[in-house]
């Protein structure tokens, strides 16, 4: 078995950015992307939300807006996916073109402005194709009009809350006006409350409530989110979302475009942010890390600085699907040179 993506990948980029990825789902939800061989690696062993995961690697969100191709995923050899966002109603988005390749730099600029289906049709979609065993997390977001974007959330978790094995409050969207709204305080303690309260419903199972932030918070913010976060039972955090900053070090002329960056460009804000809330929460809330892994050595950064679980997206558009396999190969080699018999020995250790 080898990987056929640099034969591919010239075709895929000469594509529309969006039309690529949507052939990628396509082909990906047809079962025509061969499985990815992982080797056992029993050093990456890890666990979040009580669960045993092989190894920390995981699609994050953005990917599979719309539960097409999420059931095919094991292919690309991820230990746990997120689907979404979505939103109640179905949302068209912001107008194309709103996904951007930054080549040079490897990155990429997005704003999508949560495009997809709608939570009836994503739903019905997730439930049928979801296989027993496999951990599929679901994005929430509010739709970009709503007059009551606390309550979609609460739609959404009802809607999300027997399938889904984790849900995720993007609370830090950078892409549409009400994306961040929670990042103040009081909404999102009202948001919190209101989610509590969904979860007294006798019968609803409560899957475990997870937070999502970008690194465009400052540290007061951050303070004060984490705080309501912690005092409202919040069961973990993935850190981190795209960012509206452009580091001085991008190259591609696409780097003017607006939108939320991710890939390389994003690595050291993302751990840096992951690291703070490391050392914020004493390492007592399980960190999903995510934002510009692209090597082992990207990987491993994460986990020392506090990551118990970690998420990819932009070097799969880069890399095609053996990333997973070469990520995960080198960061099990860098934790034995470590002299880690274990991934777990590791998290925080530079936190
Ligand atoms: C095209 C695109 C769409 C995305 N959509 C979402 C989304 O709907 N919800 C979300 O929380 N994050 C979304 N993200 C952010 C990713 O989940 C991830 O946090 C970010 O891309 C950083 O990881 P990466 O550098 O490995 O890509 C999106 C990213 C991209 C590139």
């Amino acid at each position: 078995m080898i990987d056929l993506f640099p034969l591919a990948r010239p075709f895929l980029h000469r594509m529309d950015p969006e039309d690529a990825h949507g052939l990628t789902l396509k082909l990906l939800a047809a079962g025509a992307v061969p499985q990815v061989p992982i080797p056992p690696l029993p050093r990456l062993a890890t666990r979040i939300f009580g669960r045993d995961l092989p190894h920390p690697l995981g699609l994050s969100a953005g990917f599979d807006k719309n539960a097409q191709a999420f059931h095919q995923f094991p292919r690309l050899g991820v230990s746990f996916a997120e689907i979404g966002g979505v939103t109640p109603l179905p949302q068209a988005g912001n107008p194309r073109p709103r996904l951007f390749r930054l080549t040079e730099d490897r990155a990429i600029i997005n704003r999508m402005g949560f495009n997809n289906d709608g939570m009836e049709a994503v739903a019905a979609r997730f439930a049928a194709r979801k296989t027993p065993g496999q951990i599929v997390g679901v994005n929430l977001a509010s739709n970009a009009d709503s007059a009551d974007p606390a309550n979609d959330f609460v739609r959404l978790a009802r809607t999300f809350a027997s399938h889904a094995d984790f849900l995720t409050l993007d609370i830090s969207c950078p892409n549409t006006a009400n994306g961040k709204m929670f990042l103040s305080p009081g909404p999102l303690r009202d948001l919190l409350d209101r989610l509590a309260a969904l979860f007294t419903t006798p019968g609803l199972p409560r899957p475990p409530l997870v937070a999502k932030i970008a690194p465009d918070i400052d540290d007061a913010g951050l303070d004060a989110v984490l705080e309501v976060l912690l005092e409202k039972g919040i069961d973990a955090l993935i850190l981190s979302n795209t960012t509206l900053a452009r580091p001085d070090t991008l190259k591609s002329p696409q780097q003017g475009e607006r939108g939320g960056l991710s890939g390389p460009p994003l690595l050291t804000a993302s751990t840096e942010l992951l690291r703070r809330v490391f050392r914020l929460t004493r390492g007592t809330l399980p960190l999903i890390g995510v934002g510009g892994i692209s090597s082992g050595a990207d990987a491993y950064a994460k986990v020392k600085a506090g990551a118990s679980a970690l998420q990819l997206y932009t070097a799969l558009v880069y890399q095609g699907p053996w990333a997973v396999r070469r990520i995960l190969m080198d960061l099990d080699q860098r934790l034995a040179r470590d002299g880690h018999a274990r991934l777990t020995e590791a998290v925080g250790v530079e936190g």
